[in-house]
């Protein structure tokens, strides 16, 4: 028996037997993933116990070999755990450190642990367990900032805000309506996420290279072990495909959109023109020149970070795109691309989620801005509509009011009586019900509209929907 250590040998790569020359020193530094991959020991580590157990069950490996196999990857987590494991260049990758290291510390046995299986099922299987649980965390960061949103709702369902179009002042909204517009995104990113996680919890293991193995296996038996729904269908597919991990990336970049729109508003509202919102010093820095500055910084580097998940997105689709069945080298680029996804995807969320609590709201600034903005000139037109006026005519009618206005500077609830009637001679006493920012959002009264009584409802339904997920 060989008693060298593979860590110690002149040539240490476990494929080094048909190889007469060395790799280049350049070459293996350039196809070495180590650097970014080892953060996937845990999985790596977790896949090979399920794999060895497996084995085992099936007859291929005796207890006492899977046993000691199993307790060789257990150690060595444990060292990778406490900073006592050198990675090695050399050894190119997650993979074969691990496997390297677990030959070195058990022996002969720790050799057999490859039986059946190939690096490219692996990785495919390391991955999908990588992804699975950052989805899980990723889902519950999200969770976190809705139910700050809901609460944000809850107190503010009858503050008044201008909405709007065009970023020109439209209609008077709730500002809690508005917060639940953002709730809204989230769960539909939640539901794509969610979804996204039924297509990565599917096991590539068994597929070994990209044929399959001649070994007796049960994948069954390995998926049950890992948690996975099921097992991959065709050995080519499971080997190649990065869908899964496309597909987690497209709703990575929405949510980030999401959270850049956000941004963008919060960015708006805490300046000194709009003043409607401003954000506790925590979440704030200020300026090494311009002593009087305070700058959102939070909400801009979210907004600005949106741009390198959607790169990646872009980074992954033209990885695939090119390449024939089965699996590729191209396809270690998958790594990085997708792990800054889940990083900053996950980071932007807990940030968000801790910053929406510590927002405080300048309920005067909202809505003398909305005074300020003719807002209810819609609710001038209907209210023509409903003592008989057809609704284009109503519409003519009310820009004039509204350009009469204009030049007397005055809100259309400033206007006499006197003077309105000149626009038209339906108006009564009763408009200024209408013309108030209260009467135009709480006659707003179905389900999706804006008044204070839709939002409550709607925040009670949100509460009740997050005790289900
Ligand atoms: N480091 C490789 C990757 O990330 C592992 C699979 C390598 N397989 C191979 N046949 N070279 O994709």
């Amino acid at each position: 028996m060989d008693k060298t250590k593979y860590t110690d040998k002149k040539n240490i790569k476990l494929w080094g037997g048909r190889f007469e020359q060395p790799t280049d020193a350049f070459v293996e530094a350039f196809t070495a993933s180590v650097h970014f991959d080892q953060r996937l020991y845990k999985h790596d580590i977790a896949g090979s116990i399920a794999h060895a157990r497996m084995l085992c069950h099936v007859g291929v490996l005796t207890k006492a070999e899977c046993e000691s196999i199993v307790a060789g990857l257990t150690d060595i987590q444990l060292d990778i755990e406490r900073g006592e494991f050198a990675w090695s260049v050399e050894l190119e990758d997650v993979h074969m450190n691990i496997e390297a290291r677990l030959i070195d510390r058990i022996g002969e046995v720790g050799k057999k642990l490859h039986t059946g299986r190939s690096r490219n099922d692996q990785v495919a299987t390391d991955i999908r367990l990588y992804l699975r649980e950052e989805i899980d965390a990723i889902t519950a960061e999200l969770t976190r900032l809705q139910q700050a949103l809901l609460e944000l709702a809850g107190k503010e369902t009858h503050t008044i805000m201008p909405g709007f179009t065009h970023l020109q002042t439209a209609q008077p909204v709730t500002f809690g309506h508005h917060v639940l517009a953002w709730f809204e995104m989230l769960k539909r990113d939640r539901a794509r996420l969610l979804d996204c996680k039924k297509r990565v919890n599917v096991m590539p293991l068994g597929a070994a290279a990209l044929a399959g193995t001649s070994y007796p296996i049960d994948r069954e038996y390995t998926a049950s072990l890992l948690g996975f729904d099921s097992v991959t269908e065709n050995s080519l597919d499971a080997v190649s495909d990065r869908d899964f991990a496309i597909e987690f990336v497209s709703a990575a970049s929405l949510i980030m959109m999401h959270l850049s729109r956000m941004s963008e508003e919060l960015v708006l509202w805490m300046s000194a023109q709009f003043g409607f919102i401003d954000i506790d010093d925590c979440f704030c820095t200020g300026s090494s020149i311009m002593p009087q500055k305070k700058n959102p910084d939070v909400p801009e580097l979210v907004r600005g970070k949106t741009g390198r998940v959607n790169g990646h997105l872009v980074s992954l689709l033209t990885l695939m795109k090119g390449q024939p069945l089965a699996y590729n080298k191209d396809n270690q680029e998958d790594k990085e691309p997708l792990f800054d996804t889940a990083d900053t995807l996950r980071d932007s969320l807990h940030v968000y989620a801790d910053m929406i609590p510590a927002i405080s709201i300048n309920r005067e600034k909202m809505k003398s801005a909305a005074i300020q903005g003719y807002s209810t000139a819609t609710d001038l037109a209907d209210y023509l509509v409903k003592k008989g006026v057809a609704f284009r005519d109503a519409h003519e009618v009310v820009g004039k009011a509204v350009k009469y206005a204009i030049k007397a500077d005055k809100d259309l609830a400033e206007l006499a009586l006197q003077e309105l009637k000149t626009f038209s001679d339906v108006i009564d006493q009763d408009v200024f019900e209408v013309l108030t920012l209260e009467g135009s959002v709480a006659a707003r009264n179905h389900i999706g509209g804006t008044a204070p009584e839709q939002v409550s409802k709607a925040v009670a339904r949100g509460k009740e929907w997050l005790k289900s997920v």
